[in-house]
């Protein structure tokens, strides 16, 4: 009723554009509250005020002219939109907002579909959900290790790790055959390998056949891999096939546990880590391996919007010089890492599991830290890394957010 009353009014009201255009028009529904405002509309809706650009509300028009459904692609020009937009009118009717444009296209959005992709929603909500840990909530939480069979067979088992994995940053898979291949086959029921300088699948022993510590017996301190990646890898794979001797234990560490303490702690220091760009750097020139690669970012990457953690480039062996702030950046920066350092080296933060063939885990190296403590005696350790984009694409296509 009231709807059609302003699309009669609409003319005489664009008319008088100019003495109205800065005082908010407001139009309601049994549902829905909108405002008419400058450059944007403010609807109450589900309890939030939000606010819609205009140029943006054209540019996510869902109508067939606008939006292929069949290929979820924008068919709208965004070039060819006018800066200045505004509607002609605007309604809402059957849980939806109607805006007629200049040319005379209408936009139908369900309010549903606003609320779940305005800014002031996403600001107050996370990309993946997850349960930050230390090792009495990990262990306390009692996960159960997916079964080999299973895993291979069924999808209900698959959504379930999947959905540990999201949670938690870690998932096992029992009962694989110490092979290679049976390790290549179970990865990838997850995800695509992602092929580096170490090969596809890598199968190494302490022989130090490459220019790098993980190819020894020494205890390594938690680090993330592969930081000197402009992209770090998303997923590390360890399974272990043979171990004759003792030690060798692997250390897990909750990165966003250990950095989401030092957000509370010291806001200031959070922000440093996840602002200043640092480099690192892999450097090898053993027999036919010649590399120098460098990936350069924070060591706390942060969604701009709400704020989430999503990555954690850390590797005290792999960063390189710092040489891109000023020298009192720096000392604050040491202070802000020694910060963190202390919350990931915390006994209660520490998680040791000993890794016996058969056991595949699945690490987001852009969350959890892994090292291990030295060994004795041969010890044949088998992995890849996975593609990130992959496996959270996998997810997504169960039904989980991440
Ligand atoms: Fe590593």
């Amino acid at each position: 009723m009231l709807g059609s009353l302003i699309r009669k009014l609409q003319p005489a009201l664009k008319q008088t554009q100019v003495l109205w255009r800065h005082e908010k028009q407001i139009r309601a529904c049994s549902s829905a509250t909108f405002h008419l405002l400058e450059d944007s509309l403010e609807l109450h809706y589900g309890g939030t005020p939000m606010r819609f650009n205009y140029v943006w509300l054209r540019d996510h028009c869902r109508s067939a002219a606008s939006y292929n459904p069949q290929t979820n692609q924008r068919n709208v020009d965004t070039g060819s939109i006018d800066l200045s937009i505004r509607p002609d009118s605007t309604s809402v009717r059957d849980g939806h907002l109607v805006l007629t444009w200049p040319d005379g296209h209408v936009s139908e959005y369900s309010l549903s579909w606003l609320a779940d992709h305005s800014y002031e929603t996403k600001k107050q909500s996370s990309v993946q959900p997850r349960i930050l840990w230390n090792s009495d909530i990990y262990k306390n939480a009692n996960i159960p290790s997916a079964k080999w069979d299973a895993f291979m067979n069924s999808d209900d088992e698959l959504k379930k790790f999947l959905q540990n994995y999201i949670l938690y940053g870690i998932a096992f898979v029992d009962g694989v055959p110490a092979t290679v291949e049976a390790t290549e086959a179970v990865t990838q029921r997850v995800s695509l390998i992602r092929e580096t300088t170490y090969g596809r699948m890598w199968s190494f022993t302490s022989d130090f056949s490459r220019g790098d510590t993980a190819y020894s017996q020494l205890a390594l301190d938690r680090h993330t891999d592969t930081t000197y990646f402009q992209e770090p890898c998303g997923i590390q794979v360890f399974h272990c096939l043979k171990h004759e001797g003792s030690g060798g234990r692997t250390l897990l560490v909750d990165g966003f546990y250990a950095a989401e303490k030092v957000r509370q702690q010291s806001p200031e220091n959070f922000e440093l880590l996840a602002n200043i760009p640092i480099r690192h750097e892999y450097v090898e020139n053993t027999g036919d391996h010649r590399n120098h690669m460098t990936g350069i970012g924070p060591v706390l990457n942060v969604y701009p919007w709400n704020s989430e953690l999503y990555l954690i480039r850390y590797n005290n062996f792999d960063r390189s010089v710092i040489n891109t702030v000023p020298h009192d950046v720096v000392q604050r920066w040491y202070m802000a890492h020694r910060e963190l350092t202390t919350e990931l080296r915390r006994p209660e933060n520490e998680l040791w599991v000993k890794l016996s063939p058969g056991k595949v885990i699945f690490i987001d190296n852009w969350r959890v830290l892994h090292g291990r403590e030295s060994f004795t005696g041969l010890r044949q350790l088998c992995g890849c890394y996975l593609t990130r984009d992959d496996i959270l694409s996998a997810a997504r296509c169960f039904g989980l957010q991440a």
